[in-house]
Parts: structure tokens; C-alpha cells; sequence
């Protein structure tokens, strides 16, 4: 081989040598080739498995997806660039022969809400919204609605509540509708949404699944049913996720568990605290006795474990004092996202419910005065530090 051809092919493609690495590599590949074409036409073909184009599939991301696919007990997954990407296929593939029809959650992720308005909405898809909680009425809307595909998440952002997802399942497969469900807060450690009856499941994996907020990803996990049309919507759209972001949040994954564990007792601890202090009007926490979902919380969630999300309204604050209480914190970080190792707090009305009208955030009942925490691994001690001097200033 002439030096230009060795600088092209020398020292790439070698066989494994019977060694395993324990981790997945991170393939860099955008196609690849087979020993011979017959064989590469029956990967093309999906008649043998395999990687042949990165948009179709790369080791990397497929050892992602079939680890994620496990966690949530799926029939297939795909990894996305965002999980509003995953959220996006995933109602495309509800709509593609169905009523071009929505009914979705009234409180829901900010960018949710404005993407089913905005960019499905430009499209014809009409969105109603309704309190998923409220059973009756969400047995009324679909009645009246007749939609396509329903839209909701497990425990929502950032007001925390959790609806009676096993019965909303059984009234959108009645229905004759898709459900697709926002997993994100709870994480399939939780709450396994296709086990209660739903059709497709999301995740935004930059927060608890990648956890450490250095990725940004998605996974839309399918049944059965809707899996080719994921399938070929995906190879036909590249949603891809990269695979150095996939091997990041399959590593992140890998510590999962314990995380969450650590997560939600810190958030147990902190919802008793807040609820005791003088500054704080109410405390939202799956765990509170009082939360109007209690029952189902207790149904549907494992035993002491209500997530690690915590939102609290500050007592007669308005923008700017939430601003200021915010700016004394010295150890929580004060940035948009969740679910990392790091205590975060976010004001919604400014992040993640940004894109929605003073007027509707009002309607949902994100007031100015409210906060988001997502509780991290930190010593419990520290987190209840920082907030309690925060609060004094
Ligand atoms: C519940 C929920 N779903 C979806 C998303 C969107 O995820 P991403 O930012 O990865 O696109 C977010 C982001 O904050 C979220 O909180």
C-alpha cells in the first residue's frame, strides 16, 4: 500500500482479537461495510442485524438504546438528540394514521406545551389541554375530543402531580388513542409507564438518566405497535443521538440507582424542613401526606420514594425577591435543568415555563413566587445550610 492509501486505512478496522472491552467504545464510524455485499445488502434489508449508516444505527447509541430499553421494559428504543426531539417523533409516529388530534396534560414542561401549540399546531394537530387528575374530566374530553394521541407526563413540571396513569391508560386505549408519556421526573427507578398501559414513553436523558449534566439526549421506548413506524420515521429523519453523548449517558446510567436513592431521601428530608420554615408559603412534594395525589402516589410509586423534585412558593415574593433569595445561595446552582448530582433551583416563570403567557402560567398555578429544586447527592446538612441562610438574607 502507497503511503496516501496507509494514512487512509492503516491501523483502522481491526478485527477484535477475542478480547471483550468492558465498556462499549465509542464508535465514530458514519457507515460501514461487511466482508461481503451480499451480506451488507441483508443488513440494509434488516434481514440480519447490524450497523451499515449512522442514521440507521451506530454500536454505541444501540448499546444505549437496548440499556434503556431494559430499564423501561420495552419492545424497542430510540436515542435522541434531545428529549424534546424523543417527545417530537414520538407524537408524529401517534398521528401518522389517526386523527390529527392531541389531548394533553394542562401542566406540563413549558416546551412541551408550546411545541404541541407552536410546531404541531402550525401543521393542523389541535391540542386540547385537560387535568389529567381529574379522571372525569379527562373521560369527558376524550369523549369529545376523539384525539389521536394523548400527551402527559408521570410526575409534572413543576407543579408534581401525579395522575392515575394505569386508568389513563385504559381510557386512551379505549379511546383508540396513543399514549405517550413524559417519564422524565420519575425515571423508569420509579415509575415504568408501559407496564401501566402506555404506547410510547419519553425521557429527556440529560437529567436523571445522563445525571451529571454534562450530556444532552433523548429516548423514545415503544411497544410493539408503533415500533416500525418509530423505525422508519427515525432512519427517514435522523434524530440521532451522537455516540460520544451516548456513551456518556450510558455511563451516567450505570450509577442510576443509587443516585436516585440518595436523591429522593435528601428530597424527603428537605420537603419536612421547608414546610416548617417561616418563609415559605407551600411546599409541593409527591411525599406530602396532604398532596392532592396522595392516594395514587401511593398506589403507583415504591414505598418512601416520591422522586427528588421539590417546588415551594416564597411568602409574599414576587419576581424580584425570588431573584434575590436565589442569588444568595452559594452552593445549590442556579441553572436551568434537573436531575443532576448538584442541587439545582430554577424559577420557572423565567426557564422552563417561559415560553407560556404571565396569564396562562397564572391559570396553572406557576405563580411568581414559585421555585423548583431538583435535590441532589449532596450531604442533606449542606443543602438545608445554604437554603436556611438564602432565606435569612
Ligand atoms: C419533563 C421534561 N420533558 C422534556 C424536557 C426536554 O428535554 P431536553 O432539554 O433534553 O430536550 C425537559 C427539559 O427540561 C423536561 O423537564
Amino acid at each position: 500500500m502507497k503511503f496516501e492509501s496507509k494514512t487512509v486505512h492503516a491501523g483502522d478496522r481491526k478485527k477484535a482479537s477475542g478480547a471483550i472491552p468492558v465498556t462499549t467504545p465509542i464508535y465514530t464510524a458514519s457507515s460501514y461495510f461487511y466482508e461481503s455485499m451480499d451480506q451488507l445488502d441483508r443488513v440494509f434489508g434488516r434481514e440480519e442485524a447490524g450497523p451499515s449508516y449512522a442514521r440507521y444505527d451506530n454500536p454505541t447509541c444501540t448499546a444505549l438504546q437496548n440499556l434503556i430499553n431494559e430499564l423501561e421494559g420495552g419492545h424497542g428504543t430510540f436515542a435522541c438528540s434531545s428529549g424534546m426531539m424523543s417527545l417530537h417523533v414520538a407524537v408524529l409516529a401517534a398521528l401518522v394514521d389517526r386523527p390529527k388530534r392531541v389531548l394533553a396534560g394542562h401542566v406540563l414542561y413549558g416546551a412541551t406545551t408550546h411545541m404541541l401549540l407552536t410546531v404541531f399546531g402550525a401543521l393542523g394537530v389541535e391540542t386540547t389541554f385537560v387535568d389529567v387528575c381529574d379522571l372525569a374530566a379527562f373521560q369527558a374530553a376524550i369523549d369529545e375530543v376523539k384525539p389521536g394521541a394523548v400527551v402527559v407526563e408521570t410526575i409534572t413540571n413543576p407543579l408534581l402531580r401525579v395522575c392515575a396513569l394505569d386508568k389513563v391508560a385504559a381510557i386512551t386505549k379505549q379511546a383508540g388513542a396513543q399514549l405517550i408519556v413524559d417519564n422524565t421526573f420519575a425515571s423508569p427507578m420509579l415509575m415504568r409507564p408501559l407496564e401501566l398501559g402506555a404506547n410510547m414513553v419519553i425521557h429527556s436523558t440529560t437529567k436523571y438518566l445522563s445525571g451529571h449534566g454534562d450530556v444532552l439526549g433523548g429516548a423514545v421506548i415503544s411497544d410493539k405497535e408503533n415500533f416500525e413506524t418509530l423505525t422508519s420515521l427515525v432512519r427517514t429523519l435522523g434524530p440521532n443521538l451522537g455516540p460520544f453523548e451516548a456513551y456518556l449517558t450510558m455511563r451516567g446510567i450505570k450509577t442510576l440507582a443509587l443516585r436516585m436513592e440518595k436523591q429522593c431521601a435528601n428530597a424527603c428530608k428537605l420537603a419536612s424542613w421547608l414546610a416548617t420554615h417561616p418563609r415559605i408559603a407551600r411546599v409541593y412534594f409527591p411525599g406530602d401526606p396532604a398532596h392532592p395525589d396522595s392516594a395514587t402516589i401511593q398506589r403507583l410509586l415504591p414505598k418512601n420514594t416520591y422522586g427528588a423534585m421539590l417546588a415551594f412558593d416564597l411568602k409574599d415574593a414576587g419576581r424580584k425577591d425570588v431573584f434575590a433569595f436565589m442569588d444568595r445561595l452559594q452552593m445549590i446552582v442556579r441553572a436551568t435543568s434537573l436531575g443532576d448530582v448538584h442541587t439545582m433551583m430554577l424559577y420557572p416563570a423565567m426557564a422552563s415555563h417561559r415560553d407560556l403567557s404571565p396569564k396562562h402560567r397564572e391559570r396553572l398555578g406557576i405563580n411568581d413566587s414559585l421555585v423548583r429544586l431538583s435535590t441532589g447527592i449532596e450531604a442533606i446538612d449542606d443543602i438545608i445550610a445554604d437554603l436556611d441562610q438564602a432565606l435569612a438574607g
